[in-house]
């Protein structure tokens, strides 16, 4: 989970000692925005969309979210709409990443009752994009489960909910085949499944720790293999578009050049990127992931592995299932080999066992998770390119948090150019395969259990006030120039 804990210093950055790429994005690079429905679009139950896991989950636990607050009106942009997309359009974005949610589609969670008023909510969304000459990139799943599904079957815990999701990814291919070419089956498997059904920290709240997080995994890849293949078979051949699973990882350094510590961040990597995404581009878990949690499962006195296998022909049903990878990045950690936990209750930290901690010189994106390291976005360009191949990749989030909501966010716009800048660094000088960049955010949001409390927009919401007002922060007009400019600097050489 990611708790914001400190106030960023807009000197404490440093980053003008960082050295800017001064290359112009290469020709066809494209850039955009990115949300979630449950984030920005409150309408919880207007016009017969029923509760998610989240809207319950901030409903029933307000104590989990750390203002208490709920995600019921958020940017409103179920009303604000057109605002939003005025705003990416004036930015000159290639594309905007927004997702569906579900149960404004599908009420009840099944395909029985499709409602229409939510259907043309998002036909109407496509419009103006369309109208804007923005493309949709669309997300399926951004976190919010029908609640209905938790209820019933266990949510992703059960097998079933993925021949659910593979319903209604079929329906919204087919409602929207002709607005969105762009799709997204699945957000960030590792927070619905680690941090929902391991620790329990997010919605629906599941404490099942090193067992139910890796049922969920298994279900979710399944989930997204099944829309992956309906949308190929059916879809792709009209719809001429792309699909992809959205995977994130947090970038992670070596503590020393011992053995030790190579070996305990290469672990970390595979335990937190490996384990989502090996199953889709390599087919199968990462080996060490098998054989570590096997073995401490026997350990443990479990009669088979609490990492549930594929069978073969899930193997090859699942690998390959990707059009390029579209990565979600934030910040780096450092990593240290540490003795293997003791031996007791399961756990999937305990799986892992290494130690990961911050260079207190980092500096601090208001939060303990959140450091600025721009480098570590390029080290992670790079072992993305050493470890699945030269694959087109595409940033789908990338961004910073803090807790001021400051106007004068020049610790923002330093934020967004050393990472855009080791973005070049990773086009130009490692040759990797990057054609997209996706910025989090463009307003401000519920940020889950951070609340109102967490700010990523380059655009301010006043969330007290009921007209939800958008105001340009210093990042907005330094994005939309380096948009039209392709370039980080004052002068770039081609
Ligand atoms: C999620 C977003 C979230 C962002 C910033 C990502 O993990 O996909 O929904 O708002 O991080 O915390």
């Amino acid at each position: 989970m990611k708790v914001f804990f400190f106030i960023l210093s807009l000197t404490s950055l440093g980053l003008a000692d960082e050295e800017i790429n001064s290359r112009y994005f290469p020709e066809g690079f494209k850039f955009g925005v990115a949300n979630a429905a449950p984030q920005i679009e409150g309408g919880w139950i207007e016009d017969g969309k029923t509760e998610s896991i989240w809207d319950h989950f901030a409903h029933t636990h307000p104590e989990m979210i750390i203002d208490g607050s709920t995600p019921d009106i958020a940017s409103d942009s179920y009303h604000k709409y057109k605002e939003d997309v005025a705003l990416v359009k004036a930015m000159g974005l290639d594309h905007y990443r927004l997702s569906i949610a579900w149960s404004r589609i599908l009420p009840t969670g099944y395909t029985d009752k499709v409602n229409q008023a939510g259907v043309q909510y998002y036909k109407n969304l496509f419009a103006e994009l369309k109208a804007a000459n923005v493309e949709p990139m669309v997300t399926l799943y951004h976190w919010d489960l029908p609640q209905v599904l938790e209820d019933q079957l266990g949510g992703w815990l059960n097998e079933t909910v993925a021949d659910l999701f593979a319903e209604y990814a079929r329906l919204c291919f087919e409602l929207f085949k002709d607005d969105v070419k762009m799709w997204i089956t699945i957000n960030e498997s590792k927070q619905v499944c680690q941090v929902g059904y391991g620790m329990g920290a997010y919605a629906p709240g599941v404490v099942s720790n090193g067992i139910g997080e890796y049922i969920c995994t298994k279900n979710v890849i399944l989930a997204h293999a099944k829309a992956y293949h309906i949308y190929d078979e059916e879809f792709r051949a009209t719809n001429k578009g792309t699909i992809t699973i959205v995977i994130d990882t947090t970038w992670f350094e070596p503590g020393s050049d011992s053995e030790e510590d190579q070996e305990a961040a290469e672990r970390m990597l595979q335990f937190t990127f490996g384990l989502y995404a090996n199953p889709i581009f390599m087919g199968n878990w990462p080996q060490v992931v098998i054989d570590r949690i096997a073995e401490r499962s026997e350990l443990e006195g479990f009669s088979s592995s609490r990492l549930p296998a594929f069978t073969d022909e899930e193997i090859v049903y699942i690998k390959g299932t990707y059009d390029y990878l579209a990565l979600n990045h934030y910040s780096t950690l450092m990593v240290n080999a540490t003795a293997d936990a003791p031996i007791g209750d399961p756990s999937y930290d305990n799986d892992i066992s290494v130690l990961t901690w911050r260079q207190p010189e980092w500096p601090s994106g208001s939060a303990d998770w959140f450091a600025v390291v721009p480098w570590g976005m390029r080290r992670l360009l790079v072992w993305l390119k050493k470890t699945y191949g030269d694959v087109e990749i595409i940033i789908t989030e990338n961004g910073l948090s803090d807790n001021t909501g400051i106007m004068e966010d020049d610790h923002r716009v330093s934020y967004y150019q050393g990472y855009l800048s080791a973005c070049l660094d990773a086009i130009y000088e490692d040759e990797v395969n990057l054609s997209a960049y996706t910025a989090w955010s463009i307003i401000d949001d519920w940020e889950w259990t951070l609340g109102y409390t967490s700010f990523l927009g380059m655009y301010y919401v006043n969330f007290t006030d009921p007209e939800r007002t958008r105001i340009p922060r210093k990042s907005a007009s330094w994005f939309t120039n380096m948009v039209a400019t392709r370039c980080l600097v004052d002068t770039c050489t081609e």
